[in-house]
């Protein structure tokens, strides 16, 4: 029975142990390029002892940004930033990982901390947004997308690829497409986002064929020995769940048939009816569904940073890594509070000895918020 400290390896890549940090824009890039705050950021995260650390969704195209502040591979000469980053990591004892994604009808925004709404065309920081068909997400992101044409969608997936090759030459060893959370992905399999008439809409198969394409196409690029993973929400929340489930489980064996080595499980996000049933490690269940039914390897987010919570799905084989976000960003030494908490001697190992030697037996304090 694996524990959360337990190392894991998939295809020739060995984690030291299942905590990922999860991909997490920071909005701060010029025109894609990284900067000073990533190379710190990253490394600094790495640091902390997780076992796997994920460079935030970067788009394949500058259209494929969520904000003008987001990462980007679509040019070579965002190589050398990324490749520091990667170098970085490795150095500090984690496995480098990038996600890549296209946002679809959610880019074009502003950043989180400047109001998250859509930026009109024309004006600074936005543009003419693309996705399967011309229905917008609705709430604060109401811009109208272009529906994609063939050649939209043949040209996507060749930025997939270069901008895998990319990731490769920037020394990573963990590729996750992003197929969640309302982007471009996520938008071609959502009932809410796809009315297409052609061979990309309809039923779960056409619906997902985008999906399949692309990670078949990326595949053929990224090398064997290495995790090829997926982010995808296979549930919404709204109403329709057991279809939706149903659906996305028969498109994960599909990815698994064509080289997909793990699924980081998520939401869909793709309609603003959802009513999400927020509670700590609430889609652990529906991670374990997807583990059991379709064999590949399962990774999942959301509030799963409680260490017993975190360690009792590994143990009992509902997860295979725990992504742990916003708790990485409140303390980057994150796993080495954990193992404390869950009395795992290997506590002080994840540390390195600068560190260690007086974080043995500190507690931290906890703070209440100010009234
Ligand atoms: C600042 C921030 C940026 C995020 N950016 C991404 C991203 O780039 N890609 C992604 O798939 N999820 C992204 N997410 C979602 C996280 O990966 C994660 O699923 C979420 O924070 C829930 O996990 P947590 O409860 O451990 O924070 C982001 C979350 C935060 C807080």
């Amino acid at each position: 029975m694996p524990t959360l400290f337990d190392p894991f390896s998939l295809k020739g890549v060995n984690l030291r142990n299942r905590i990922v940090v999860a991909p997490m824009c920071q909005y701060s890039a010029v025109d894609g390029h990284t900067n000073q705050w990533h190379w710190v950021h990253y490394p600094a995260l790495a640091r902390g002892g997780a076992g796997l650390v994920i460079v935030e969704a970067t788009a394949v195209s500058p259209e494929g940004r969520i904000t003008q502040g987001c990462t980007g591979l679509w040019a070579d000469s965002q190589i050398d930033g990324m490749a520091r980053i990667a170098a970085d990591i490795t150095a500090e004892g984690a496995v480098p990982g990038i996600q890549l994604g296209h946002a679809g009808r959610k880019g074009s925004a502003n950043r989180p901390w400047e109001g998250d709404d859509h930026i009109p065309s024309g004006e600074t920081g936005g543009w003419d947004t693309i996705s399967p068909s011309a229905i917008a997400l609705g709430g604060n992101l109401p811009k109208v997308p272009r529906a994609m044409t063939i050649a939209d969608i043949e040209r996507v997936k060749g930025d997939f690829v270069d901008a895998a090759q990319r990731a490769l030459k920037a020394g990573f060893e963990w590729l996750e497409l992003h197929f969640a959370h309302g982007y471009l992905g996520q938008s071609f399999f959502s009932v809410h986002a796809n009315q297409r008439a052609d061979q990309y809409g309809g039923d779960w198969r056409d619906r997902g064929r985008f999906l399949l394409e692309t990670l078949a196409a990326v595949r053929k690029v990224w090398p064997e020995h290495l995790p090829l993973a997926a982010r995808f929400g296979v549930i919404e929340f709204d109403g329709r769940d057991d279809e939706t489930l149903a659906e996305a489980i028969a498109l994960a064996k599909a990815f698994r048939s064509n080289g997909l080595d793990m699924l980081n499980v998520s939401i869909g996000f793709s309609t603003s009816e959802s009513q999400i049933p927020w509670k700590p490690g609430f889609m652990a269940p529906y991670a374990e569904r997807v583990r059991q039914e379709t064999g590949l390897p399962v990774a999942s987010a959301w509030g799963m940073d409680d260490p017993k919570f975190a360690n009792s799905a590994v143990e009992r084989g509902q997860l295979d890594l725990v992504m742990v976000g916003k708790a990485h960003l409140a303390n980057p030494h994150y796993p080495h509070f954990a193992a404390l908490a869950l009395g795992d001697a290997r506590s002080a190992s994840v540390l390195p000895d600068p560190y260690a030697h007086w974080l043995r037996r500190y507690r931290l304090m906890e703070f209440a918020p100010a009234r």
